[in-house]
């Protein structure tokens, strides 16, 4: 079988840390063919860098290339849904970065088009494709029954890790009417999807789609969907999020931040009469830093037992992209695809309801 060719929309910091290098693993997966980017600039030094011949600084030429199979959405958040519906139009398969969108309408806009269109659309929640993760969720219905969960995402700026361990090429030649109408559509996005409730409640729901849509989307594949939000709050400015989930037997604590300290404290932890599991996520700038489930256990003897479980090396980013090849060679419908993204919207939706009290 040929290699899929991909085409990138946006070639910034995820693009060029994660995208490109885990693609260039997978050569008998992917070829990249194609490159879009708004600057000039970022086109010409990506482009060379990894050799990409066709360069376009509008998505729509590039999603209407013969020799692009695959397009790859990672530009501003505001546009991933007219450049998504743009390459499912063209009959693209479209691998789309969180968040997939902003609103329910552009959410439900992308679920038709590709029931229509057939093709594979999946959304780049890698922290859902790491062996870790998906040994913790084989592992939870030997639990026997849990009795309290806490999801936590407590980071320091990624700038900490970006910038002691990666060039990224920015360019400084995007029109200045190009980055004020970019502004524009995300204000608008976010009036439409969550109305006018300030700024703190606006800069927090900006969060839980950059950030929390990590967290709460891996909640629901470890646990379900909860039957409710208890409450969800928010404090500086925004900038914390704390809420808690109602599963019925138990209670989800989530806590979300973001600080000054360069470390990444992501974790899911579950807990069962006997055993405590715990997903422990590292920064995803710095690529192949393991991901580990921690297990603590009662022994027979009354005693304790600790271990840490790393199924295998490798970078989540590479088996996201392993899984979506696999979706598409064989058809199958991701379990990241758009109407599992529509749900983080809902939850999102009810924090913000119980955030304006
Ligand atoms: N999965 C993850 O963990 C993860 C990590 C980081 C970022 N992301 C997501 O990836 C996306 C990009 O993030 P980033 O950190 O690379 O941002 P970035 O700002 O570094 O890069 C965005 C790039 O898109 C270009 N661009 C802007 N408007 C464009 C347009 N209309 N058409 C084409 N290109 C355009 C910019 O010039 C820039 O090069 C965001 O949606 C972000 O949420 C996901």
């Amino acid at each position: 079988m040929q290699p899929l060719r991909v085409g990138l929309v946006g070639c910034g910091e995820v693009t060029q840390i994660l995208h490109l290098p885990s693609l260039a693993l997978l050569p008998e997966q992917f070829t990249v063919t194609a490159l879009c980017d708004v600057s000039g600039q970022v086109l010409q030094a990506v482009g060379d860098l990894w050799r990409v011949p066709n360069r376009f600084k509008d998505y729509k030429e590039l999603v209407s290339q013969a020799d692009v199979d695959v397009v790859l959405v990672a530009n501003p958040d505001a546009y991933h849904a007219e450049v998504a519906l743009a390459a499912i139009a063209a009959g693209k398969h479209v691998l789309i970065e969180k968040p997939m969108c902003i609103t329910f309408r552009e959410a439900d806009e992308i679920i038709a088009a590709q029931k229509k269109a057939g093709v594979t659309v999946q959304v780049g929640y890698m922290r859902r494709y790491a062996p870790a993760f998906l040994e913790a969720c084989r592992r939870i219905p030997e639990l026997g029954g849990i009795r309290l969960a806490r999801v936590r995402d407590i980071l320091g700026s990624n700038s900490f890790f970006v910038n002691q361990t990666s060039r990224v090429i920015k360019g400084t030649d995007v029109p200045e009417e190009l980055i004020k109408s970019g502004q524009k559509l995300q204000a608008e996005r976010m009036e439409e999807a969550i109305g006018t409730p300030g700024p703190q409640i606006t800069r927090s729901y900006r969060i839980l789609l950059g950030l929390g849509a990590h967290d709460i989307s891996a909640m629901r594949e470890l646990l379900g969907f909860p039957k409710g939000v208890l409450y969800a709050a928010q404090r500086q400015g925004g900038a914390y999020v704390t809420a808690a989930f109602d599963y019925g037997d138990f209670i989800c604590h989530y806590e979300t931040g973001i600080d000054q300290i360069a470390r990444f404290d992501a974790s899911l932890e579950v807990f069962s009469e006997k055993q405590v599991l715990r997903v422990q996520y590292d920064t995803p700038y710095v690529r192949n830093l393991p991901i580990r489930l921690f297990v603590t256990s009662s022994n027979e003897a009354g005693g304790v037992s600790e271990s840490s479980v790393h199924p295998a090396w490798g970078d989540p980013f590479v088996a996201e992209w392993q899984a979506f090849s696999e979706h598409i060679t064989q058809g199958r419908t991701p379990k990241t695809d758009p109407a599992d993204f529509r749900k983080d919207l809902e939850l999102f939706t009810d924090m913000v309801g119980l955030m304006r009290g």
